[in-house]
Formats: C-alpha cells, structure tokens, sequence
C-alpha cells in the first residue's frame, strides 16, 4: 500500500513539475507562432524614419502592416503612397496597405479598424523636434497627447488592446546615474515640451492598464537611433536643418551642409564633447518586433518598459571620427560653447531587454556609419531626389 503511495506521489510530481509547464511552454510558443505568421499590426507614422525601418522587419517575418501617417513628416510625390513605403516594398516585395490619415480625427480612424481585424498596434505617429516643441508647445500636445489618447480610444472601441509605444530616453531626463536602468525616475527632469508628451503619454499608458486588465502596452524607451536599411533604400530624411547629430554628419560628408557645430568641449567626458548611446535602426526595428512576441505572450500582463539601446556611449568627436572613416570625407567642424538644456552622458542599460526580449543591439558603430553614409550618398536630398 505504501509502495503504491510512493509511485503515485511520483506520477503526481513529475505532472505537477514537468508536465503541466510543458503544457503552458508549448501553449505560449503555439500562441507566440501564431500571431507572428497571421497578425496585422497597424503601425501609425509608418512612413516615418523608425516606422519604414519596423515596417520593413515586419513584413520580412510574415505580419500584415496597415500604415497610416498624415504626411507631415514625410515625403510623397503626390497623391500615392510614401516614398518611403514604395521603397519598404521594394525591399520586401510585400504590399503595405496605407491610409493617408491624422490620428486625431477618431471616425476616419475608427474606419481603418472597422475594414481591417487588427491584432496589435506600433504606434510611432508625434512630432519629435525638441527646439520646435519649445516655440509651438500647444501644437505639440495636441499632436501627441491629443493623438495618442484618440488612438488609444478608438482602439479600446474595437477591442484591440495591444500596444507598442515609441517611448524615449527623454523621459529619464538629466540622469541620475549611468547607465539608465528602466527603474530610473521618469518625468522629473523633462524640459521641453517633446519629453513631456512622451512622459504624459507613458503615464495614459498606465492609466489605461490599471482601469481595464485587457490592456498589454510595450514602453520602447529608445536612445539614439542612426543609420540606415543597409539596402540604401531608406533612411532617416529630416526637412530642413537636422536636429540629429548623425543626419548632420552625413548632410557635411555629402556636402549639403558646411561644417558641423559641436556644442561644448568641456563636459567631463572622455574628450570634453557630449556621449550618447547610438543604436542602429536596424537593431531598433527588430526590437518592435520581439515587443511584440513578448506581449503576445499569455503570461504578458499590464505594461513594461524597456530600454533599447546598446550600453555602449560613444562621444560627438568619436562619431565625427567615425563618419570620416566610414565615408572616406573629412567632416569639417568647429567647437562652439555648449548648448542649453544639453547633458554630458545618457546610455543605457539595456539587460532587461536582453532578459525579457531576447534583444541585444548588434550592429556596431562602423555599421551605423556605413549604412548612413550608404544612404546619403545614393539619396543626397534624401527622398527627394528620387
Ligand atoms: N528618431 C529619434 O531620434 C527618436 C528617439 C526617441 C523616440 N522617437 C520616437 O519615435 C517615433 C518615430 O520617430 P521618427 O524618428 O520615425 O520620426 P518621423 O517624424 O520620421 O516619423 C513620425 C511619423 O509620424 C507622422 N505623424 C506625425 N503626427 C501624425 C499624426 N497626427 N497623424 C498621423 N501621422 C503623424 C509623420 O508624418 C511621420 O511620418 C516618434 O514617436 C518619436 O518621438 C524617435
């Protein structure tokens, strides 16, 4: 009797301690394959710097992309699809279905979900110069904060309540300490208008997890994204003066622009120029995606945060260096005194991402070089010039 008590407390433990998480392993990885062959993602600002580079991963691994975008920071030839998407579908020989919409206008958005079963949303659609949020602060709350809470609100209408959002380093502030983990204060040290629609928009999130349990929102919290698809198909095409460091490097290399300004020589770093952690775009992209197997994961409750980044700071003088190597073009530049609001250092630490994700960063700085450089130089005014 007893014996038979010992193999039937054995059965029980091998069930109980094996089989039943078997069960649940293969049940999230049938759960997790699923979505990633069938899903449709809508993906807002889809024609955008990062959205290309993100919709271009996405279709590589068998999502359907519905884009929508307003235009406002992109290029399009008329009344047809983005350059950018045409290029996005040169690239993958899939088809982007696109709506030239604006967020904020809830009913032509609520069509867009209406006509098609949306699985999850990237959501990358804001304006994002920080010198510009300072003069026209109301036009970016209303793009930002407006738009997203619109989204998010046509979204919960149809049932959809997953969510990726293009979050920001921005939202640390100055640091506290290095790296920045994602248990760094938020909101604290936001200056400009462009981190705190980020920051507010995080803190929706939020709100919008606590009142109703179906919601799964991904926090991106991106560093520096450069670089370019390494095709030299598509890149990062700012109007007017770019606000970005790399973009400008590359508009001095190709000549476009006259030298460089680097703001501040003093700052208590490797060679007295600001550091940042540079992420190439790439990397970023695939990022979105592994946010997305991660929250189509059952056991994936609430909201998360992460950082995407590569750990790894690299100082103005180190990129401009860089540049001139990947380029082969010496980058004219001059020091001038540093610029208000600027930090010294921000980089990350990215481990969480690394645990949860599955996610490093694995392009190195000569990669992001080369890759822009490729971009620049076959697309000197960028889309433009096609
Ligand atoms: N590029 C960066 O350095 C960086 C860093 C951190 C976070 N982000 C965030 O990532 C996201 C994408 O950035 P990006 O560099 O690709 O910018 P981007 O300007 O290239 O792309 C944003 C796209 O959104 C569109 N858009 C803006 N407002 C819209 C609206 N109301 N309705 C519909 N479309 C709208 C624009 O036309 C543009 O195509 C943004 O949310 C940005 O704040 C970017």
């Amino acid at each position: 009797m007893l014996h038979l008590l010992y193999k039937s407390s054995y059965v029980f433990m091998l069930f109980y301690y094996a089989i039943i998480p078997l069960g649940y392993l293969t049940k999230w990885w049938v759960t997790i394959e699923k979505m990633k062959g069938n899903s449709t993602i809508l993906v807002t600002g889809g024609a955008g710097y990062v959205g290309s580079h993100t919709v271009v991963e996405l279709l590589n691994n068998n999502y359907t992309v519905i884009a929508v975008d307003n235009l406002v920071n992109c290029y399009s030839s008329g009344n047809e699809k983005p350059e950018a998407l045409k290029r996005v579908e040169k690239i993958t020989g899939e088809t982007v279905t696109f709506y030239d919409i604006d967020i904020r206008d809830k009913e032509a958005l609520d069509k867009v979900f209406k006509t098609h079963k949306i699985d999850a949303v990237i959501h990358f659609a804001a304006l994002k110069s920080v010198g510009e949020s300072v003069q026209i602060p109301l036009t970016y709350y209303q793009n930002n904060i407006g738009g997203s809470s619109t989204l998010f609100e046509v979204m919960a209408n149809n049932g959809v309540k997953k969510l990726v959002f293009s979050s920001s380093a921005t939202v640390y502030g100055d640091p506290q300490f290095l790296p920045i983990t994602e248990l760094h204060p938020t909101g604290q040290g936001c200056t400009n208008p462009y981190g705190k629609t980020k920051y507010f928009v995080e803190e929706i999130l939020k709100d919008l997890c606590t009142s109703d349990q179906e919601w799964k929102v991904v926090l991106l919290r991106y560093f520096n994204p450069v670089g370019a698809h390494e095709s030299g198909l598509i890149g990062e095409d700012p109007s007017g003066i770019p606000n970005n460091l790399m973009p400008y490097i590359a508009q001095v290399a190709v000549g476009r622009r006259e030298k460089l300004q680097v703001f501040g020589a003093d700052y208590p770093t490797v060679d007295g120029t600001g550091v940042r952690d540079y992420i190439h775009i790439t990397d970023l992209a695939i990022g979105h995606l592994k946010a997305l197997e991660r929250m189509f994961s059952p056991c994936f409750k609430s909201w998360k945060a992460y950082n995407l980044g590569t750990g790894r700071g690299y100082s103005v003088l180190e990129m401009v260096k860089a540049f001139a190597k990947a380029s082969g073009k010496p980058i004219n530049h001059e020091i001038v005194g540093r610029r208000g609001g600027d930090i010294a250092e921000c980089y990350a630490d990215a481990t969480l991402a690394k645990i949860d994700l599955d996610w490093v960063a694995t392009r190195d700085i000569e990669a992001m070089c080369r890759d822009t450089w490729n971009w620049q130089k076959k697309n000197p005014k960028g889309f433009h010039s096609s």
